[in-house]
């Protein structure tokens, strides 16, 4: 059995990333740590395909004894790191924390890894491995016509987010190269699915469609994302996990690059047709343009042969049918709905964020 260390594991991938490996790997143990920020919730890992190899721990990925004593007792051989301040937007308005766990938090679990592994040899080399889950948004922004970014694309990130992420890339590296650590990382495109925390943009238009709020599309609506459904990216990070190469990275992506006013206006037509006796159809109505991001990434693409040649990875969700599927999951998990909005800040935030934006 494989003892993996998940970080953030009740967050929004990786409560996904903990559900599908307890579904398709039967030779795990699963210690799951997390903060449970605003961002984590328990709601997030009910119905766990198995219990019984799953622990939760709460605690932050700051916490160096904590995490010690999790290596040792749980005898910990693989680390996948999920834990991490997440949103754009919040970077921009508090830019520390993003520096105190996406910085300090991945060198925190860094030095761990080094001590049991590298140090105190608790398991041979080859069967450890640290996996560092990152974003294509350590790249920067592309213009129209340039081409999408790729493993060796030089590093440009523009936002408090981004500019953290890419300083935990780099000591990731930085590990391997200097100490021998065995890591890989993947540099992942926009997911979207079940259970994503509702400040962002897909969740957040089918709330507010859904409630008759308006849809707060940023400046032009043109910026482009590619989108990859939660589940393909959960098999591709325990595919370079646990077959990538050694101080390798991983591009991953869903081949796609709607404009942001696409999607919601696909979100807005899904819903009329769920949803036809709605006094909010049509959904589009409710479509409001408002002030633009700070700084704002025009546009991502990112190639992914690498990750298809290497190790057979590709995505499976299309877009349209990733997009209902994921619509009617929030339309039939009210619960969830309503306990994620009691437990945390989403009130405050939504004043915050948007009270303030000129249409
Ligand atoms: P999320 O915000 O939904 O979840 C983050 C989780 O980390 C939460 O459960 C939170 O409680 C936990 N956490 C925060 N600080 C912590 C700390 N100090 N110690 C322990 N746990 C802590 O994020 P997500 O969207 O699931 O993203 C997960 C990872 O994937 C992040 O590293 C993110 O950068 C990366 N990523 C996300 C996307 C995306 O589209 N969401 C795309 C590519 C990469
Ligand atoms: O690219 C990967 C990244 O994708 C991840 O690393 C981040 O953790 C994740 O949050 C996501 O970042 P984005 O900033 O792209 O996601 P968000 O859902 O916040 O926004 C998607 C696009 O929609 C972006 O261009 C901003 C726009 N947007 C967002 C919100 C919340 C709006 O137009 N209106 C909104 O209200």
């Amino acid at each position: 059995m494989k003892s993996v260390l998940v970080t953030g594991g009740a967050g929004f991938i990786g409560s996904n990333f903990i559900h599908w490996l307890l579904k398709h790997d039967p030779e795990v143990r699963i210690v799951n740590l997390d903060a449970l920020t605003y961002a984590g919730s328990l709601e997030n890992l009910r119905d766990l395909p198995d219990e019984s190899r799953h622990t939760f721990v709460q605690g932050s990925i700051t916490d160096r004894e904590l995490i010690d004593r999790i290596f040792a007792e749980h005898k910990i051989d693989t680390v996948v790191h999920f834990a991490a301040e997440s949103h754009v937007d919040r970077s921009i308005h508090n830019p520390g924390v993003f520096v105190d766990t996406n910085v300090v938090g991945t060198f925190t679990l860094l030095e761990a890894a080094r001590r049991f592994w590298l140090v105190e040899k608790t398991h041979p080399i080859e069967a450890v491995r640290f996996h560092h889950v990152s974003t294509d948004e350590v790249f920067g922004t592309l213009a129209p016509h340039e081409p999408p970014f790729e493993e060796d694309t030089s590093y440009a990130p523009r936002s408090p987010y981004a500019a953290s992420k890419a300083s935990s890339d780099h000591f990731v590296r930085a590990y391997n190269t200097t100490y021998g650590l065995p890591i890989t990382i993947s540099n992942c495109s926009n997911n979207y699915g079940p259970r994503q925390f509702p400040e962002k943009l897909i969740p957040l238009m089918v709330l507010n469609a859904v409630n008759g709020r308006p849809l707060p599309v940023y400046g032009d609506g043109m910026q482009i994302r590619d989108w990859l459904y939660v589940d393909d990216h959960c098999e591709a990070i325990w595919k370079v996990a646990t077959k990538g190469r050694v101080g390798e990275t991983y591009c991953v992506g869903g081949d796609n690059q709607p404009p942001n006013i696409e999607i919601v206006k696909t979100i807005c037509s899904i819903l009329d047709e769920l949803q036809p006796d709605s006094e909010f159809t049509p959904h589009e109505q409710l479509i409001t343009y408002v002030q633009d991001r700070p700084g704002h990434d025009r546009r991502y693409d990112i190639r992914i042969d690498k990750i298809h040649e290497e190790l057979g990875w590709q995505p499976s969700h299309d877009l349209a049918q990733g997009l209902l599927d994921t619509v009617k999951w929030y339309l039939d998990n009210p619960e969830w709905i309503e306990a994620i909005t009691k437990q945390s800040d989403l009130n405050t935030w939504m004043k915050k964020n948007y009270g303030e934006r000129k249409a």
